[in-house]
């Protein structure tokens, strides 16, 4: 305890709890983020996470209008390690043309992202888990680069829960069996050394950032995830959750574009295996609990609780019977894009809910802000923008302008969909490549939404937070095509923004009539400036292609944006190959792991029966590149 003079209490206690205590000699804060995979914030999967209920949400903030920009895997992850956009990184999918691991590596993004800044911040770098789609047995001696430890799921074995195969900084994979894919995530099992992982980044001197990725509730193939057998049982009458989306009538139903609007009715049998996959998911989610459980204790234990932020969020969201379909991601819709966030720490509040509009992209930034690197040495190409100080401030004292930079949200996709449920056997849905806006405000709230068809809706949130009545669909009313026209301004400045254009897509969007700064939808509704916004150029492709393809998606705003798209930060890619991830050559336990003997398994005993993979198995590998 330092010694606090009465005069200085009020700034003492202003800053107790805060990242830079009054205590020079004090470790910086470290950052912790635990990361689900493909978990949903409105589907209710958090209700039954009651350590995450109590420890995080209860003891922190959580966020309501949090938003992965792109519904998949591969491209959330990218954005989120890079802090871009997708269409900045152009990792746009989870395989070829699109992205992955391989389309990464070969595009350069890997020699600048997170890890590298966060060392650069005097921090220790570590991850564990799920990395990106395509780091497999034949190109896991190329690890993800920057980290000083990674432990990383490879293919073709991650979505086996119970046939464990991970990778540890580039050496040979190790076959944990007898173990559930959880168990070995969870950062307290997770080492080959025999002291726990998390126990030795405490007893370090420097401050560290660790990135929890455990698979959970991802489907197994096209399966419901495998829960850990100590929660197989669990919530034995839960069902999927009916909003006003759920399996709507055929009136409703035509509405909707592109292959939404043929979709057949869910029968029963469809129905119930929703419900499968729900159950399947807040069993599965119960792994991941407990892992939030284990970080937040050993932190108390070393007497770094209160010095640590400890994050929890998932790459992207979920639907389970929206719009007609059974299950998965990648839509343009509310359930796929706004996801679970919530965070404690030093200066966050406590048992708070905030609704400031954030989105994956801006974590990087928040963790540079964090770490105090100076601002000089942040990559000048970062999209998203640091929320520190709305993590700790927020209730926001004056409420924005109705559609002001911060309430502006983009989210893209390209590409084909996979409908996960088994009954409609890996379905793909193409033509799923859409631009979309939100402006998510407590007053007046839009989706706006423009299909590769060229096909718009439009939802009014207020009214229908389920996106149901498209008021794109036919005759469009007078107003609502002003505001359309205001939309698709600002949809076009968005689809292709870098840096201060996504920050601020205002600062593009000003009409030559306007006596002041136009910045908020708001004030472009002003009459006066009807011409400018009904002349405006207009969202466009020219047909729905698999990626990213500027010629397709002319024009741009500001034109010559499409020279931008963040290419000076990365390689072309065109052409790319993506390696073949190969067979499975070993086989998952016998029996369903994680029974209740495995929750605090020790470390002789995870290692028990391990298996280190020959030739045999992997398959040969790829080349290995010269850096
Ligand atoms: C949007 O919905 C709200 C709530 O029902 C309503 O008050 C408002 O008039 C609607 N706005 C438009 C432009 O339709
Ligand atoms: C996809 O869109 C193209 C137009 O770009 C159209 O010709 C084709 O029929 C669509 N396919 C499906 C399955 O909807
Ligand atoms: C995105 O990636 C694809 C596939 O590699 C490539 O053909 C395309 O040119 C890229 N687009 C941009 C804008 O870089």
């Amino acid at each position: 305890m330092h010694v606090v003079p009465i005069a200085s209490l009020a700034a003492a206690l202003a800053l107790a709890g805060s990242a830079l205590a009054a205590d020079a000699g004090s470790k910086r804060p470290n950052v912790v983020i635990i990361m689900s995979d493909d978990q949903d914030r409105l589907l209710g999967s958090m209700d039954y996470m009651p350590v995450l209920q109590k420890e995080l949400m209860g003891n922190g903030v959580e966020f309501e209008n949090h938003y992965g920009t792109i519904s998949n895997c591969c491209p959330s992850r990218a954005s989120f390690l890079r802090g871009q956009a997708a269409h900045s990184t152009n990792i746009t999918h989870v395989r070829p043309p699109g992205g992955n691991y391989d389309k990464w590596r070969l595009a350069g993004e890997d020699k600048n992202y997170l890890p590298h800044w966060i060392k650069k911040a005097g921090y220790k770098a570590e991850y564990v888990g799920k990395f990106l789609n395509g780091y497999s047995q034949v190109n896991y001696h190329i690890p993800p680069k920057g980290w000083d430890h990674v432990d990383a799921l490879i293919e073709p074995y991650i979505n086996d829960y119970n046939n464990v195969v991970m990778s540890q900084n580039g050496e040979r994979p190790v076959q944990y069996r007898g173990f559930h894919s959880n168990d070995v995530t969870d950062p307290l099992a997770n080492t080959k050394t025999s002291i726990d992982r998390l126990d030795r980044l405490l007893d370090a001197e420097d401050p560290f950032f660790l990135a929890v990725m455990p698979y959970a509730p991802h489907v197994s193939g096209d399966k419901p995830p495998t829960p850990q057998a100590r929660h197989a049982d669990k919530f034995p009458d839960a069902k999927a959750p009916r909003f006003a989306n759920w399996n709507p009538s055929d009136e409703i139903q035509k509405t909707k574009s592109v292959f939404l609007k043929d979709m057949k009715l869910m029968d029963s049998e469809a129905e119930a295996s929703a419900d499968r996959l729900f159950l399947g998911r807040i069993r599965a989610i119960q792994g991941v609990d407990e892992i939030i459980e284990d970080v937040l204790a050993k932190l108390e234990e070393k007497g770094q609780l209160e010095n640590t932020y400890v994050i929890f969020t998932t790459d992207n969201g979920y639907h389970i019977g929206a719009h007609r379909l059974p299950g998965g991601k990648a839509l343009p819709y509310i359930q796929d894009t706004n996801l679970p966030l919530a965070v404690r720490g030093p200066g966050i509040p406590r048992g708070v809910k905030s609704k400031v509009a954030s989105a994956h992209l801006d974590f990087a930034p928040t963790f540079l802000d964090i770490m105090g690197l100076d601002k000089k040495e942040w990559p000048e190409f970062l999209d998203g923008r640091s929320l520190l100080e709305e993590w700790k401030k927020p209730v926001p004292e004056a409420k924005p302008e109705i559609g002001s930079a911060k309430e502006i949200i983009n989210i893209e996709f390209w590409g084909d969909k996979v409908v996960e449920i088994p009954e409609y056997k890996g379905m793909k849905l193409s033509n799923n490549s859409y631009k979309t806006l939100r402006i998510v405000s407590e007053e007046s709230s839009w989706m706006f939404l423009n299909w590769c068809t060229n096909e718009m809706e439009l939802y009014n949130i207020t009214a229908d937070p389920w996106e149901i009545n498209n008021l794109a669909y036919g005759e469009v009313t007078p107003e609502h095509q002003r505001l359309i026209n205001r939309l698709n301004s600002i949809l076009m400045v968005t689809k292709s923004c870098t840096k201060d254009s996504c920050r601020d897509p205002w600062s593009a969007l000003q009409p030559p009539e306007a006596q002041s700064r136009v910045s908020s939808l708001e004030a472009a509704m002003a009459p006066e400036h009807d011409e400018f916004y009904e002349t405006f150029p207009k969202v466009h492709f020219g047909r729905c292609m698999q990626y990213q393809d500027e010629a397709n998606e002319q024009p741009f705003w500001p034109p010559g944006a499409e020279n931008d798209l963040g290419k000076a930060h990365r390689q072309p890619t065109d052409n790319w190959v993506s390696s073949n991830k190969g067979k499975p050559g070993v086989k998952p336990n016998a029996e369903p792991a994680g029974g209740p003997e495995q929750r605090h398994a020790t470390m002789e005993q995870l290692m028990a029966d391990t298996h280190v993979l020959t030739d045999d198995e992997t398959g040969p590998l790829v080349p290995a590149e010269e850096d």
